[in-house]
């Protein structure tokens, strides 16, 4: 049976032998001293770009990496055509530019069933400023748009948005898995339904926990956000970093679960240390009991415990946010705890990407999730029910 559709043409749905193919990846990788640590990205780009390969296409990749202003040779895309070609097994051609003379001689020179990868997009401002001009010529040099960058495709970009004015825009296959899995679990999610929320600050949060809510059934809280919510039902949680200002959300919400009979967990004990540092002092409490001067930066081990043996009746679960400070080893227990927890379901489970991809990958259980995201800030504005520019524009299925 095949899969259903995302409303979109994906590049099943066009003919692309010997047509030159721009493809809109997000190649945004970590880089350290010039190498690609983490090339999770890169890998879901290939099924992509090896299918136009096989068919005979041009195949022009383009990405955006970090956030430059202007040119920064520190953030070349140089590295990843190295590491792009590894993973492909064949050359791939690199222009330091991504539009003007050198890629239009650069494209003029490809055969079939060649890679291009071009210079960040970000160098020149008007990709983000999504300007016209800057989106026509990306276009010139190409035949068909494919657009694969799932992960920015919350932006309305030159390069996500404004070339879909100048050329026949369709999904990538990446592009097409995110938005499936994370538009089928938000619109239909499997019964009972779990969200587990965590991340630094709640005010981030808000709008998906309110689109979410009339879905779920158990709401689990953690990371530096649960504060304002513990606070919210009068918990006193110490020098820990509260939004005061979203407290009274914090407490509508907790109410209108519980009106509509879903079940919010709150942690029972919680890590706390006497500074925002690695080396802190550390004690682990129960919640309600943090010493004076003391923050609250990890859920602790019978919240765990708890959280864990809950969500076994979970048939579906969304995860987005860390539970405590993970980049930190006195701090991550809670973050990789729950990974594991998760992971060991029988039932949908989702990762919201960016931070929580990273704690998956950390823990080594990223392979046991039904679908981890690529994308951080897109995945939340899926969560959130809104519809992403970049998908908007592409042409209807
Ligand atoms: C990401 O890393 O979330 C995407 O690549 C988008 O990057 P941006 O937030 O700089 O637009």
């Amino acid at each position: 049976m095949s899969e259903p559709g995302i409303g979109k043409k994906t590049v099943r749905d066009v003919d692309v032998k010997g047509k030159r193919v721009l493809v809109r990846a997000d190649l945004n990788v970590p880089l350290e001293n010039g190498a690609v640590t983490d090339d999770t990205r890169i890998r879901e780009s290939l099924p992509t770009i090896q299918y136009l390969l096989h068919r005979g296409a041009k195949v022009i990749v383009c990405s955006h990496l970090g956030r430059p202003k202007g040119r920064d040779e520190s953030l070349s895309l140089a590295p990843v055509a190295g590491r792009l070609g590894n993973l492909l097994d064949r050359e791939v051609l690199f222009v330091d530019d991504c539009i003007g003379p050198e890629v239009e001689q650069a494209v003029a020179r490809m055969s079939p069933s060649q890679v291009l990868l071009l210079e960040n997009l970000r160098f020149h401002a008007e990709e983000e400023q999504n300007d016209p001009e800057f989106a026509t010529q990306l276009a010139a040099n190409a035949d068909l748009f494919v657009n694969d960058a799932f992960g920015s495709a919350h932006r309305a970009h030159a390069s996500t948005e404004g070339v879909t004015h100048y050329l026949p825009a369709v999904a990538g296959f990446l592009m097409e898995k995110e938005v499936r899995y994370l538009s089928a679990l938000v619109a239909n999610p499997p019964k009972p339904f779990a969200v587990v929320i965590g991340g630094a600050k709640v005010s981030t949060k808000i709008a998906a926990i309110d689109h979410l809510l009339p879905k779920l059934d158990m709401l689990f809280l953690g990371g530096g956000m649960a504060n304002t919510f513990l606070k919210a039902v009068g918990i006193d949680v110490g020098s820990s970093l509260v939004e005061d200002d979203q407290v009274e959300t914090a407490r509508r919400i907790v109410a209108e679960a519980r009106t509509q009979g879903a079940a919010v967990h709150f942690p029972v004990d919680v890590v706390a240390a006497d500074r925002f540092a690695a080396d802190a002092h550390v004690t682990t409490v129960p919640v309600g009991q943090v010493p004076h001067g003391y923050m609250i930066l990890d859920i602790g081990p019978q919240t765990v415990q708890r959280y864990g043996a809950a969500l076994q009746s979970a048939k579906a679960v969304v995860w987005n946010g860390p539970m405590g400070v993970f980049e930190m080893e006195k701090f991550a227990r809670g973050s990789f705890g729950i990974a594991r927890a998760i992971a060991g379901l029988k039932a949908t489970t989702v990762v919201g990407g960016g931070e929580t991809a990273a704690v998956v990958a950390r823990a080594g259980v990223e392979n046991e999730f039904t679908h981890v995201s690529t994308g951080g800030g897109a995945s939340l504005e899926m969560l959130e029910g809104r519809e992403l520019p970049g998908v908007a524009a592409l042409q209807d299925a």
